[in-house]
């Protein structure tokens, strides 16, 4: 979604800024604009399409000035053009600005703004902002307590905004001044050696500087050459904390990899290595987490756990519900997040409400978060990045340390999801009816996991071969059972989300209630089965599909005894404990939904109409 960068310092903040827009491409955009402080006044330069657009346009200005901001857009209000593009100029040329997020109210504003003479240039709702910032500095604005007019006139506009915005701001008369803000859109500032950096996300800024700012909601930061001070909509100058960010630069590049995608699927044994990283008990019969936040006796109090989310890492909520009844015997909801927050749907007193983000800053999930806590219920979330909205705000959570997850389509995030929800279906188990013995042996089968993951890879070459005769088919069917099932989901999503082409994903029995009628040689199926009690009825659903002459791949446990030629193609995977085998039949998928976009020519890293971190409802 959205990305913002804005630089001020030495150095030439057009060089800076392009640099900062190609590392958020990974986010989604459509269109990318930048404006340079250059000389007495803004050189604005605007592009839809990708930012290698921008940098040629930006390439043919000779622009030196060392204070910048810039965007790449995904378009919510008005379609995708130069002139939806971000940066907006005031209409009397004093302000410019770029804006993540949506200003609900930027209708009435605009009304208000042509009555004082203000004119309008695109159809976003950020220059109804842009133009609002200079009508408070022209009418109103004076400097007080050291902040420029400049700062408190956009904090006096701020006032005003219904809805979410994440804003870097530039005042024509003010070279020396650059603003950001937030309520709802995420923006961090990160400080370097004489230079300060505002950003939607880390990987932005990383190749400057690990020092940052997270800052808060409703917090208006004023940056100038040699400091930055923070206020809010109440108080002018509050206290910051610079936290670092521990992340490497190369964990945000592909080196020898063609795609970020692939790098990720590969880097998932390291990735679920960190996951559990110092979090199994010194007599090896449980998990520990350092953040969680709530003691054993209150974790026994809980008699519901709701479990909400989007997209993916739904998914993840569906095993962990499945792990947690099947382990901890307590039960477990889950729900759309997008719809719990609006659903106003009756609790339990004692129910624990988790999330589940890799990003942290998924509006739906916020949402749902925010809601649960205005009602008073103990939440956790489950995160990838930290000091992200989300792991903020809960009362308590778990880190997934999957490092930055840079592919649209979510991979090793997703298993370290699944591994730390094993985890804690371990430890809460233990705390509850799960024998020491059995707490052993799940935390064995865990520490299994890397290798067996290795194991998988190592079939990346027969997948590939499978990827390029079924690339060719326009539909596909997931199907799988019990904890397969979310596989099969999840399997069905990755596929269409890089290679475009319509799957649907459903428990293997439900077939016959319906998506059976879709089965034909023009559309094949992807089974999941471990060696479990299921394993014949799914061996049945197979035989149906085979019936109606539907081609088959079946993603399954090395001793599942497959009957002789009953499918056309097969990907095996490692035997394991119940806990471990849904993180074992995805890495195939993962692998298959990856050659099949690449066969098909997509481009797996930068889906169309996706957006990395979705900040929009
Ligand atoms: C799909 C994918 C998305 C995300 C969803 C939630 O591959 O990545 O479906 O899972 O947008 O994002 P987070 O986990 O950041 O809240």
């Amino acid at each position: 979604m959205c990305g913002i960068v804005g630089y001020i310092g030495n150095q030439t903040a057009k060089t800076v800024l392009l640099e900062g827009l190609r590392r958020l491409e990974y986010r989604g955009y459509d269109s990318a604009g930048m404006a340079v402080y250059d000389r007495d006044g803004f050189n604005v330069s605007k592009k839809s399409g990708r930012v290698a657009n921008l940098a040629m346009e930006v390439g043919k200005r000779e622009l030196e000035g060392s204070l910048g901001i810039s965007h790449t857009r995904w378009a919510t209000h008005g379609g995708v053009s130069d002139s939806n593009a971000h940066p907006h100029v005031s209409s009397d040329g004093k302000i410019v600005l770029v804006h993540n997020g949506v200003i609900e109210n930027f209708g009435d504003m605009k009304r208000f703004l042509l009555t004082k003479g203000y004119t309008f240039e695109s159809e976003t709702d950020t220059e109804a902002l842009s133009n609002l910032i200079a009508y408070h500095y022209e009418k109103e604005g004076r400097p007080t307590n050291g902040f420029s007019r400049f700062f408190m006139a956009v904090r006096k506009a701020l006032r005003h905004v219904e809805g979410t915005y994440g804003i870097a701001a530039l005042c024509v008369d003010c070279p020396e001044e650059m603003i950001g803000a937030r309520k709802g859109s995420p923006l961090i500032l990160g400080v370097g050696q004489d230079e300060f950096l505002l950003a939607s996300d880390v990987s932005a800024i990383i190749t400057h500087t690990s020092n940052v700012v997270y800052l808060n909601d409703d917090e208006i930061v004023s940056v100038t050459r040699d400091k930055f001070q923070i206020s809010t909509s109440s108080e002018l100058g509050v206290d910051a904390i610079i936290d670092t960010v521990n992340w490497k630069i190369e964990d945000s590049e592909k080196g020898d990899y063609p795609h970020f995608m692939l790098k990720e699927i590969f880097e998932q044994p390291a990735a679920i290595e960190n996951a559990m990283r110092g979090r199994f008990s010194d007599d090896g019969s449980t998990a520990n987490f350092g953040g969680w936040n709530l003691s054993p006796h209150e974790l026994r109090q809980i008699d519901r756990i709701l479990f909400t989310s989007c997209g993916t890492a739904w998914h993840a909520c569906l095993v962990a519900e499945h792990l947690i009844e099947r382990f901890a015997r307590i039960p477990v909801e889950v729900e759309y997040a997008s719809e719990f927050r609006y659903r106003n749907a009756p609790l339990d007193k004692n129910t624990l409400v988790f999330v589940i983000t890799q990003s942290g800053e998924t509006i739906d999930t916020l949402g749902a978060l925010r809601e649960a806590k205005r009602k008073g219920y103990r939440t956790l979330a489950i995160s990838n990045v930290v000091g992200s909205t989300i792991a903020r705000e809960a009362d308590g959570g778990i880190y997934q340390h999957a490092g930055p997850e840079i592919g649209v389509a979510s991979t090793k995030a997703f298993t370290s999801q699944l591994v730390i929800a094993a985890m804690v279906a371990l430890y809460v188990g233990r705390l509850r009816d799960m024998s020491f013995a059995s707490g052993v042996k799940m935390v064995e089968a865990l520490k299994e996991l890397p290798d067996k993951i290795g194991r998988v890879l190592k079939q990346n070459d027969h997948i590939k071969d499978i990827a390029r005769r079924y690339a060719h088919y326009a539909d596909f069917l997931f199907l799988g059972r019990q904890s397969m099932f979310p596989i099969a989901l999840e399997g069905s999503l990755k596929l269409k989300e890089i290679s475009y082409i319509h799957a649907e994903g459903y428990p293997a029995a439900e077939m016959k209630h319906g998506p059976i009628a879709l089965i034909s040689e023009d559309c094949p199926s992807v089974f999941f089965a471990s060696n479990d009690e299921v394993f014949h009825k799914v061996i049945s659903n197979i035989q149906e599909v085979k019936a109606r002459k539907g081609k088959v791949i079946l993603v399954h446990a090395e001793s599942c005894d497959v009957p002789e030629g009953l499918v056309d193609d097969a990907i095996i995977f490692p035997d394991g404990h119940e806990a471990i085998i849904p993180i074992l039949a995805t890495v195939p998928v993962q692998l298959l939904s990856y050659h099949i976009a690449v066969e098909r020519g997509c481009d797996v890293d930068k889906p169309r109409n996706l957006a990395k971190s979705v900040t929009v409802e």
